[in-house]
C-alpha cells in the first residue's frame, strides 16, 4: 500500500501541473450546503475533478461535488476550494478522508478553513441558517488519521487567532464544540441528550479527522458549522439531507461573503 503522505505529495504535484500554479495560500473544504457559497470567494482560475488526482475517492452523496477549484481572491491569494469531501460513512479509511488536507499541505497552504453542516444541540447553536465557529471538537468517530507514536498535541486545534479574526468581521457569531459521529444515520434523541451532557454544541459527521491531519501538517485551522437543524428530538420533526442542502442554498450568499472576507484576512 502506498504511504499516504507520499500519495499526497504525488497529488500535490499533479494539482500543480493541472492548474499551472505552484503555490497556494489557503485551502477550504466546502461541506454539505456550503458548495453554493464557493462562488463568492474569488475568480476561478482552474477546476480539476478530484478523481484526476492520485488518491482521491469518488464522492457518494448528492450535493458533495468532488472537484477542487482554484480561485484568486480579492487580495490576490490563491485558494484551493474542495467542493465536497470524503466521509468515513462512505466506507472510506481515515487516510482517504484526510487526503485532500494532506494534498493541500504538500501543495504549500498554511491554513485551512473546514466548513460543515451540523445539528444544533443548544439554544445558542440552534438557529437554523446561522454559522457557528468551532472552538474545539469531540471525536466520537472512533477513527484517527494518525497511526503510530505521533502523540500530537490537540490543545488548540482550532486557531484562536483565526477565530478572533472572524469575530472582527462578524462579532455576532457564536462558538461551540463540534462532536463528530461516524454516521451515516442521524442520531437518536437519546444520543443527542448524551452529547449535550458531554459538552457538545453541534453534531455532524465530518471535519474532526481533517482538523487533526491539518494540525499534524502544522496548518492553522478554522472550522465553521452551518446549523441546518436542531439535533434529533429537540424539535418535533424528522431530519433529512434535503433540508440540510436547502438551508445551504438559502444562506449561500451570507456564507460566501463571510468566507471571502475571512480568506482575505487570514
Ligand atoms: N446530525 C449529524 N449530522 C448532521 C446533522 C445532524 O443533526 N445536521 C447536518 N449534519
Amino acid at each position: 500500500m502506498t504511504n499516504p503522505y507520499t500519495l499526497a505529495e504525488d497529488a500535490a504535484a499533479a494539482l500543480k501541473a493541472a492548474t499551472g500554479l505552484d503555490s497556494f495560500d489557503v485551502a477550504l473544504v466546502m461541506g454539505s450546503g456550503w458548495v453554493p457559497a464557493a462562488d463568492a470567494i474569488g475568480e476561478t482560475v482552474a477546476e480539476v475533478p478530484l478523481t484526476d488526482l492520485p488518491g482521491f475517492a469518488p464522492p457518494a452523496v448528492a450535493g458533495h461535488g468532488g472537484k477542487v477549484r482554484v480561485v484568486r481572491t480579492g487580495s490576490g491569494r490563491a485558494a484551493l476550494i474542495f467542493l465536497g469531501r470524503t466521509h468515513l460513512y462512505e466506507g472510506r479509511s481515515p487516510d482517504e478522508v484526510v487526503h485532500g488536507i494532506r494534498t493541500a499541505a504538500k501543495a504549500g497552504v498554511r491554513s485551512v478553513v473546514l466548513t460543515n453542516a451540523a445539528g444544533g444541540l443548544r439554544p445558542e447553536t440552534q438557529n437554523v441558517g446561522d454559522p457557528v465557529l468551532i472552538s474545539d471538537h469531540i471525536n466520537k468517530t472512533g477513527a484517527n488519521p494518525i497511526t503510530g507514536t505521533t502523540f500530537l498535541d490537540l490543545t488548540e486545534v482550532y486557531s484562536k487567532r483565526l477565530r478572533a479574526l472572524v469575530k472582527e468581521i462578524d462579532p455576532s457569531l457564536a462558538e461551540g464544540v463540534y462532536v463528530a459521529f461516524r454516521g451515516p444515520t442521524y442520531e437518536t434523541p437519546a444520543e443527542i441528550r448524551m452529547l449535550r451532557t458531554l459538552g457538545g454544541d453541534m453534531i455532524g459527521m465530518s471535519t474532526v479527522l481533517e482538523a487533526i491531519a491539518a494540525r499534524e501538517a502544522g496548518l492553522e485551522v478554522l472550522g465553521i458549522s452551518l446549523v441546518t437543524n436542531p439535533g434529533a428530538g429537540l424539535a418535533d420533526e424528522p431530519l433529512n439531507h434535503e433540508e440540510v442542502l436547502e438551508v445551504g442554498r438559502a444562506t449561500a450568499a451570507r456564507m460566501g461573503v463571510l468566507l471571502a472576507q475571512v480568506v482575505d484576512k487570514l
